[in-house]
């Protein structure tokens, strides 16, 4: 589904060059739970972004679904993120004046799909928010936010979905629902890549990626 050759990821810092990523090889399968763990500034979210098709690598190429990503022009790119790839951060981003309702059908506005109210509720019973729908986000709890921010990002029924430590701001009870709720996705064909500092989730992962200073450490 995801295949990552040789990737390379150099930031500029002023003077010096920080090197994100050093070389990093990964296939992803379909129906997949990644779990991607390491220390702070190890790389984890700069790989993301680059499995993502957020960031470009400097070296290396990126194949999604057997399209090379690397070689595409912006505009392709573009596409090919909003189709196949949805993302859930530890910051949920939710539009604070906007629905639980309007925050999961925002991003059709971009892809120009219609926001039907069974698609929308189909997703929100998903994750267990069908009774909330008319609230706004202040009005939830952070499991309630990250279970809007997770329907959210499946909204263009993406194949891929990337998480970013996104129980990193929710206790262990609502950090295990929001697992419990990604690793029931798989059963429809998503393949999941997520980061967590958790190890009793990164545990019950299919696979856990250790990577440190830029590299892959260790797999298991
Ligand atoms: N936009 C950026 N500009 C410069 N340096 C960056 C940028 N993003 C990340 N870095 C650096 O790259 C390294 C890896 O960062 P990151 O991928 O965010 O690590 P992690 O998610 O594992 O904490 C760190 O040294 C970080 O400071
Ligand atoms: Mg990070």
């Amino acid at each position: 589904m995801i295949e990552l050759r040789r990737i390379e990821k150099n930031y500029r810092r002023g003077a010096e060059d920080v090197r994100a990523l050093r070389g990093v090889d990964l296939s992803v399968e379909k129906e997949e739970l990644l779990a991607i763990t390491g220390p702070s500034g190890a790389g984890k979210t700069t790989l993301l972004h680059i499995l993502g098709c957020l960031d470009q690598p400097t070296q290396g190429e990126v194949l999604i679904d057997g399209i090379n990503a690397s070689r595409l022009p912006e505009a392709e790119l573009v596409k090919l993120r909003r189709d196949k790839i949805g993302f859930v951060f530890q910051q949920f981003y939710l539009i604070p004046g906007l629905s639980v309702f309007d925050n999961i059908a925002l991003p059709l506005l971009f892809s120009k799909k219609p926001a039907t109210p069974e698609k929308i509720t189909h997703l929100a019973e998903m994750v267990g928010l069908e009774h909330r729908l008319d609230h706004v986000p202040s009005q939830l709890s952070g499991g309630e936010m990250q279970r809007t921010a997770i329907a959210r990002g499946l909204v263009n029924e993406p194949e891929i979905l990337l998480a970013d430590e996104p129980t990193g701001n929710l206790d262990s009870e609502n950090s295990e629902k929001i697992f419990e709720i990604l690793r029931s996705l798989r059963h429809n064909g998503l393949t999941i890549v997520m980061i967590t500092h958790n190890p009793d989730l990164s545990a019950r992962a299919n696979r856990i990626l250790h990577i440190r200073d830029g590299l892959v450490h260790t797999e298991s």
